[in-house]
């Protein structure tokens, strides 16, 4: 058999899943190691995507998505973020995921650098050396709260830099960017000419702070905008397996996209399309309902932490809490939540699945039931 290409050859294991799908397998374990929103779906949402295939409306669509859809997205982020992006430069995507794969495949040539956040969501390097890239990572450090800063994010620019990625509110943190430090990133990618790539996931679960766009602060003048927004309706509707978001571009590349999207996927499936708009345009009860339930159990799971000394970032948004568990974890923290899991019964993804600085951390998940998250939390060992 023929070698694999070398990057092909390098790409890592996933330690959220592989935690995971050990969990899966333990029965009666609680399992906190994964962002899997679990409420039932929207019966609307489901229907608008039934109706489509008893209606056999299953040809391509265009490229860039069925033109209701851009529209509903660019009415939702103009609603969200004060920011009137105009539906032509919304670009319909399967899920975030190839949101990002889309995005970094129009910036980066080989070689190129991709300064992407450490600890941060796993495929930002994945997907980067996948495309020949460079992942660099950028510190968040504990002692700032895991707040990036300019001046560690400017000492990592070479010639070679292309693109920065920001995630706010981030997965694993629950970290929140402000405006002031929002608007600092992209003066930063302004001063250097980089292009931004802003992965706005959960911009629908904040807690007490707003979600800031990147996008707010970019120049609306083609050849010199240069933030790219990824958008997904997996976790703010909990429709994951319908694999549906969107990419928004800079004013002046739509043609581009065009060609891109064509030779990656062409477009994304009909049915899933009509669910998004339904989704979108239709009662929202489901995100605040999630909204809320989210809320309450990062309440009680920090309250869980607290009573145990076990130190915790407070989370602003996203549906994770990051805890240092450090005191247990031995130094090897991925080791350590195979043996909590095969112990007490209950996963956490290891803090270096999202990169070096995880080390003696873990991510817990917060869409569990209140009472299973509670129980698991209460496993844990305190800290004297
Ligand atoms: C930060 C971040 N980006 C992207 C994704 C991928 O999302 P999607 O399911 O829409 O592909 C996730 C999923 O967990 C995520 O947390």
């Amino acid at each position: 058999m023929p070698e694999l290409a070398a990057h092909a050859r390098d790409v890592p294991v996933n330690q959220i899943r592989e935690i995971t799908e050990a969990a899966w397998a333990t029965p009666g374990a609680i399992v906190l190691s994964i962002g899997e929103p679990g409420f039932a779906l929207p019966r609307h949402v489901l229907e608008a995507g039934m109706a489509c295939l008893d209606r056999d409306e299953t040809n391509y669509t265009p490229n860039a998505g069925i033109p209701a859809l851009r529209e509903a997205f660019a009415d939702r982020f103009r609603e969200h973020n004060g920011v009137d992006i105009g539906s032509e430069r919304v670009y319909i995507v399967d899920g975030a995921q190839q949101g990002l794969h889309f995005a970094m495949s129009l910036l980066l040539s080989p070689g190129d650098e991709i300064l992407i956040p450490n600890p941060g969501y796993p495929t930002f390097a994945m997907t980067g050396r996948l495309l020949h890239g460079v992942p660099v990572g950028y510190p968040l450090y504990p002692e700032h709260d895991f707040q990036p800063r300019i001046e560690d994010i400017e000492a990592l620019i070479t010639p070679r830099t292309r693109v920065l990625i920001l995630n706010s509110p981030s997965n694993p943190l629950g970290a929140v960017l402000g405006e002031e430090l929002t608007r600092s990133m992209v003066e930063l990618a302004q001063r250097h000419d980089l292009w931004i790539i802003s992965d706005e996931c959960y911009e629908a679960f904040t807690y007490d702070v707003p979600h800031v766009s990147p996008a707010r602060f970019d120049s609306d003048v083609p050849g010199e905008a240069r933030v790219f927004t990824s958008l997904t309706l997996s976790k703010t509707y909990g429709l994951t397996g319908l694999r549906i978001g969107a990419l928004v571009c800079p004013p002046g590349l739509e043609r581009k996209m065009n060609n891109v999207m064509e030779s990656i996927v062409s477009c994304v499936a009909s049915p899933s399309q009509y669910a998004a708009i339904a989704a979108l345009t239709g009662p929202q009860d489901y995100v605040s309902h999630a909204h809320a339930h989210y809320r309450a159990n990062r309440d009680s799971a920090s309250a869980v932490l607290e009573s145990k000394g076990i130190p915790f970032l407070s989370a602003q948004g996203a549906f994770y809490l990051w805890a240092d568990v450090s005191h247990v974890s031995g130094g090897d923290v991925r080791s350590w939540v195979r043996t909590f899991l095969a112990e007490s019964g209950v996963s956490f993804a290891p803090g270096t699945a999202f990169g070096s600085i995880g080390e003696g951390w873990i991510r817990i998940a917060l869409c569990a039931a209140q009472a299973d998250l509670v129980e698991g939390l209460g496993r844990l060992p305190s800290r004297s």
